[in-house]
Formats: structure tokens, sequence, C-alpha cells
């Protein structure tokens, strides 16, 4: 009987221990009202900053998404990609046209004046995402707080975010390591209904595809034309919803269908029996692409982060790590 009793106390801890280790429990630590008392208008400072910098340049607001996503698929939502040291994960050649630091920067300079060394850089990242969202028009969520901020970024992990020749099996599997599913997949990869790409990502789909001497076959003839025109170097810029560049839709799923989708990924999501259902789901119920794409982005948001006292830190520049 007391043996019994011994073995059970041993696997419960276990099971808790387990639990405790395990990143989704993360989840536990993040809170919507988690700057309520430290920091009552941190939300609104960050909102207010992010709405006056895209008011002005509305490029930012892509910009500020992508770079949230970058944050995340590396070593989790910790601040990293925003570290300027030599080396960083920011110096990378993979992350020369991420944009948007300058931003973050005067969030931070702000919120350091009206409640120093409280919110983290991620957070801030992750919460002017959620606004550049909205002022693309795209759906609101609540965004969980209380992420640390990282201390270390690699500029060779650069190169573990897709770049856009990835089949759909390794699309999958990059997400499924960070926890997101198919669905995920489909409805993040939604961001590209907004901002614009280099030629440099997709021009091996306009002239010799794959070694074939001829552009990827998936490629609508008229919109082939088109990218041909506007690539004339690899630093072009083209936008990745040629229909509606700047508004936060569900026209880049119908893209798809019409095979104008730009880069070889978002056009695979549509040819791939796995995913091209979620894509046509999404082209014909915006409403479902909108709450999904909330959903989705909570999750990403929550992506490997740093709770609890002993993880990460809160940067007082989220330039650099705090001196020791
Ligand atoms: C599924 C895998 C993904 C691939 C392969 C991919 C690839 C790319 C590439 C190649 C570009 C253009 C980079 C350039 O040449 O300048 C881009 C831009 C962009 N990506 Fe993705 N991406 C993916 C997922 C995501 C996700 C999950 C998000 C956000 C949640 C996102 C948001 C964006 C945005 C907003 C832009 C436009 C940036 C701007 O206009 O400054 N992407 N992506
Ligand atoms: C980031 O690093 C580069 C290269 O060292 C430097 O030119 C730039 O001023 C730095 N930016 C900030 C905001 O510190
Ligand atoms: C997909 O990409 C992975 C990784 O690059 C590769 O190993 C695999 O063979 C590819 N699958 C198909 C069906 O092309
Ligand atoms: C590209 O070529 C490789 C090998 O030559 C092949 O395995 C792959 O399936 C091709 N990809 C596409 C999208 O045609």
């Amino acid at each position: 009987m007391k043996l019994h009793y011994c073995y059970f106390s041993f696997f419960l801890i276990l099971i808790i221990l387990e639990l405790i280790t395990t990143s989704s429990l993360a989840y536990a630590f993040v809170s919507t009202d988690y700057y309520h008392s430290k920091c009552p208008d941190a939300e609104a400072i960050i909102s207010q900053k992010v709405s006056e910098w895209i008011k002005k340049d509305p490029t930012l607001a892509p910009a500020i998404i992508r770079l949230h996503f970058h944050d995340c698929a590396i070593r989790g939502c910790d601040g990293s990609i925003l570290l300027n040291h030599t080396g960083s994960e920011r110096t990378a050649f993979e992350s020369t046209t991420l944009r948007g630091f300058q931003l973050i920067d005067d969030v931070k300079f702000e919120l350091e004046r009206r409640c120093p060394k409280t919110v983290s850089c991620a957070d801030i990242l992750t919460a002017a995402a959620r606004d550049a969202t909205i002022l693309a028009g795209g759906p609101f969520w609540e965004v969980p707080f209380g992420r640390k901020d990282g201390q270390t970024s690699l500029a060779r992990e650069a190169s573990m975010v897709p770049h856009g020749h990835e089949n759909v099996t390794a699309l999958l599997e990059f997400f499924q390591a960070r926890g997101l599913d198919m669905l995920d997949l489909v409805a993040l990869s939604g961001s590209h209904t907004i901002g614009r790409s280099t030629c440099h990502s997709f021009m091996d789909r306009l002239y010799n595809f794959n070694g074939t001497g001829k552009p990827d076959p998936s490629l609508n003839v008229y919109y082939l034309k088109l990218l041909r025109k506007r690539c004339k170097t690899e630093l072009n810029l083209v936008y990745l919803d040629a229909i509606t560049p700047r508004t936060f839709d569900t026209t880049y799923y119908t893209n798809l269908m019409r095979r104008v989708g730009l880069l070889a990924t978002d056009q695979s999501l549509f040819s791939d029996v796995r995913t091209a259902p979620f894509v046509e789901a999404f082209a014909t119920q915006p409403f479902l692409f909108n709450s999904q794409f909330a959903v989705s982005m909570v999750k990403l948001g929550n992506v490997g982060i740093l709770t609890g006292s002993s993880q990460g830190e809160i940067r007082v520049n989220c330039n650099y790590v705090n001196a020791a």
C-alpha cells in the first residue's frame, strides 16, 4: 500500500516536472493583464507610436509583422532579432531586407521614459505586429504579455527561416517544430496579403525554373509577363499581393487559386493537396480567415518564449543585452 503510494507520487512529480519543462506551459505565465499594474499605459503607448509611424510610412506595417515572424522563428519570440552586435541574426545576409527597427526603438525609448525597465522588447514587437495588422485592415486580437528578452542571437541561425524555395513538407516541418500546424501555416502565410518582396526571392521562377530552361509552369502567363517587366534587377521590389497590395484581406488566397502567387512557397500552398482545402476555405470565407489569423498569431507569439524570473531579462535598449 505504502509502496504504491510512493510510486504514485513519484510519477506525479515526474509528470509535473515534464509539464514545467515543456514550453507549452509557458503560456500559463503570459497574460493579457500582465502590465495592468506594472505599466498600465504600455499597450496604449505602443499602439499610439505604431500608428504614428505607419501613418507616415504604410510600408512599415508589413515590415513589423515580418520582423515579429523572424523573431519568433529563431529561438522563440525573445527579441533576439533586434540585437545589433557583431554576428547577430540581424546582421546576417538573410536579414538584409528586414525593416522597422527604428519604430521599435522609438516605442522602447518612450516606454523607458514612462515605465523604466518594465516592458520587454519581445512584448513590444508582439504588440506592434498586432497593431500593424489592424492598421492594414486586419483583425484584432488580445495579446498575452510577459515575455522576457533573450541574450543570444547568432547570424548563422537566420538561414533557418524559410526563404521561399521550400516545398510544403519542409514548411510544415519548420512550423511543427515550433508547435504550429498546417492551419497555422496557411493562415499565417496570409500576411503576404500586404507587403513586398525583392525579385531575388522568386527570380528563379521567371526564366529558367529548376534547370528546365522554362519559367515555373504554376505561374499565370500574364502575371509572368508583369513580373519579368518589374524585375530588372534582383533588388527591385514587387507586391506580394498583386491585386490589393496594401489591404489586409483574402485576395492573397484568391490570387493563389488563379496562379498569381508571388513566391514559389505561396503558390505551393494551393498545388499541394494537403494545404489546398485551407486556401479555398480562406479565399471564400473572409470571416474564417480573420478569426483563424488572430488565433494563429497568438500561437506564433507564444513560440519558445522566455518567462518566469530566472529566464532572460528586460532589455533597456532593444539593440543590446543589458550590461552585466
Ligand atoms: C511560410 C513560410 C514563409 C516564407 C517562405 C516567407 C517568405 C518571405 C519572403 C521571401 C519575403 C520577401 C523577402 C524579400 O525578398 O524582401 C517575405 C515577406 C514578408 N513576409 Fe513572409 N514568409 C513566410 C511566412 C511568413 C509569416 C508566418 C509571416 C507573418 C506572420 C510573414 C510575413 C511577411 C510579410 C508581412 C512580408 C512583407 C515584408 C515587407 O513588405 O517589408 N511571412 N516572406
Ligand atoms: C546597428 O549596427 C550598425 C553596424 O554596427 C550600426 O551602423 C548602427 O548604427 C546600429 N544601430 C543601432 C540602432 O544601434
Ligand atoms: C522537400 O524538401 C526536403 C528538404 O529540402 C527534401 O528532403 C524533400 O525530398 C523534398 N520533398 C519533395 C517531395 O520534393
Ligand atoms: C526541381 O528539381 C528537382 C531535382 O532536379 C526535383 O526533385 C524537384 O521536384 C523539382 N521541383 C519542382 C517544383 O519542380
